[in-house]
């Protein structure tokens, strides 16, 4: 049976107080609708809908970078997550395998949560999940059971006193055969407390229809729903303690775990060493056996085995960092491939540039890659010194086993181990010091003495 997903993402969250659609919020650097996807990815999904509303433009722009392949709907007015869903019919057209409703505020959703609500399909038409709320709170509706049949679900704002102490609630997610669905969403009436199409109502109608209905249970955890700024704080912190742990788990060291900050899809090796104040951004994998030194910051980047990165390095996208290198304090590197055993040490610029294995790259040096129009490369050979405070104007070239005096300006390619010298040269004048100095000692005391 195949399956679509349907991932609810109009909605203002006006709670959030923002310009920027709520599901375009990030944890841990990733949108919260990316997280949804990812989730519901892990089903091999047939189609995957997105409806949109607020902020609809940049929402297809982030649904289309995860997946080229998702279908972006547009809910214009938001009239209720039934209305949300009817949204989807069109782009379903033809579909007739379940479908599964996220919600693109609901980023911690389990993959094994939404594989055991096919699993539950088997045997009932309609399938909601829900979750124990720790304490009575005012919102989420509430699912009257009977026995593991579902009657009906009750928003908060609807219920009865006695119906409000439940404490098994709706996460809103829920598997149903595509065709029932938009069949039972055609029934749905806005009669209620908020003048809202529920997409919930569509559990009494299955049940008037004599079909089947339940709920099954998933950690509270995972259907966290993010309201407010405070609510995606506490989200973004959630994922970060559980992914350090997971981290601890493969056997990587973080010495001050709290303070190590992750991306959603930060990879690290077993036997790598993290010290404290570490940033990952997006898209950062770092094999085994390599440290990460104290206040450095990495995004877009790879860094292989051995290599040592830091304290107070910057690695930005592009850099690939080979086995052994080396890259220390108050160096960044761009879009820029450091050969095996490479060294890049101290208070360095490197950007759009290779550097080949065993080069040494001498403190200041800069690779000049930006004209103030177009960007160019610089390309550095294996076995190069590359002299302190050199000027590498790009686009230039550096051969094997060559040399830059310090101080130079390197502005026409560089033979293999030649020697190149570009700057003034150095005249000593004897006596000329002490000369000056008396100059200047006899000046200032002609002014202390006028003052
Ligand atoms: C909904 C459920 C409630 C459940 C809770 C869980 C209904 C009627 N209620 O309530 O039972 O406990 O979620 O968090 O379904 N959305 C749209 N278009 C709309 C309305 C909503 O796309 O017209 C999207 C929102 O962007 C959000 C999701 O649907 O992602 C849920 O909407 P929200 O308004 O947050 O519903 P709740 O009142 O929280
Ligand atoms: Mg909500």
């Amino acid at each position: 049976m195949s399956t679509a997903l349907v991932i609810l993402a109009a909605g203002k969250g006006t709670r959030m107080k923002s310009d920027l659609p709520k599901v375009l919020h990030s944890i841990a650097q990733t949108p919260m609708l990316v997280h949804a996807m990812r989730a519901g990815a892990s089903l091999s999904p047939a189609r995957t809908v997105i409806v949109a509303g607020h902020g609809a433009e940049a929402v297809e722009k982030t649904a289309k970078a995860e997946d080229e392949s998702a279908i972006v709907v547009r809910q214009t007015e938001q009239l209720g997550t039934a209305h949300a869903v009817a949204q989807a019919r069109e782009a379903l057209a033809g579909f007739d395998g379940d479908v599964i409703v996220l919600y693109g505020d609901t980023p911690f959703i389990e993959p094994d949560t939404l594989r055991r609500m096919i699993d539950a399909r088997a045997s009932h038409d309609l399938v909601m999940l829900g979750f124990d709320i720790a304490e009575v709170q005012p919102r989420y509706g509430r699912l009257i059971m009977d026995g593991d049949r579902l009657e009906k679900i009750v928003e908060y704002k609807d219920a009865t006193e006695e119906q409000r102490a439940i404490r098994f609630t709706n996460s809103g997610l829920l598997a149903c055969n595509a065709a029932l669905l938009f069949d039972l969403i055609d029934q749905v009436s806005n009669e209620n407390a908020s003048g809202e199409y529920y997409l919930t109502e569509i559990v009494s109608l299955a049940n008037a229809r004599g079909l089947s209905a339940t709920a099954i249970k998933c950690a509270e955890s995972e259907t966290l729903g993010v309201d407010s700024r405070a609510d995606l704080a506490a989200a973004d912190a959630e994922f970060q303690a559980r992914a350090r742990a997971d981290l601890l788990d493969v056997g990587v060291t973080l010495m001050a775990p709290d303070t190590v900050y992750l991306a959603a899809d930060t990879v690290i090796g077993r036997d790598t060493v993290i010290e404290p104040n570490v940033v990952f951004g997006p898209g950062v994998t770092v094999e085994s056996g390599a440290t990460i030194r104290a206040f450095s910051h990495l995004e877009g980047c790879h860094v292989s085995r051995g290599a040592i990165v830091g304290p107070y390095a910057r690695l930005r996208p592009g850099t690939e960092l080979a086995e052994n290198t080396r890259i220390g304090n108050f160096v960044e590197i761009k879009n820029a491939e450091i050969a095996e055993g490479a060294k890049v040490n101290h208070l360095s610029y490197i950007g759009d540039a290779s550097v080949g294995a065993a080069t040494n790259i001498g403190a200041g040096t800069i690779t000049c890659n930006y004209d103030g129009v177009m960007k160019h490369r610089t390309t550095i050979g294996q076995n190069v010194f590359v002299g302190s405070n050199t000027m590498l104007v790009a686009p230039v070239t550096v051969g094997d086993g060559a040399m830059t005096a310090t101080g130079t300006v390197v502005t026409r390619d560089v033979e293999p181990d030649a020697l190149a010298v570009a700057r003034a040269k150095q005249d000593n004048k004897p006596g000329y010091a002490r000369k000056l100095f008396d100059m200047l000692k006899a000046k200032k005391a002609r002014r202390d003495k006028g003052a």
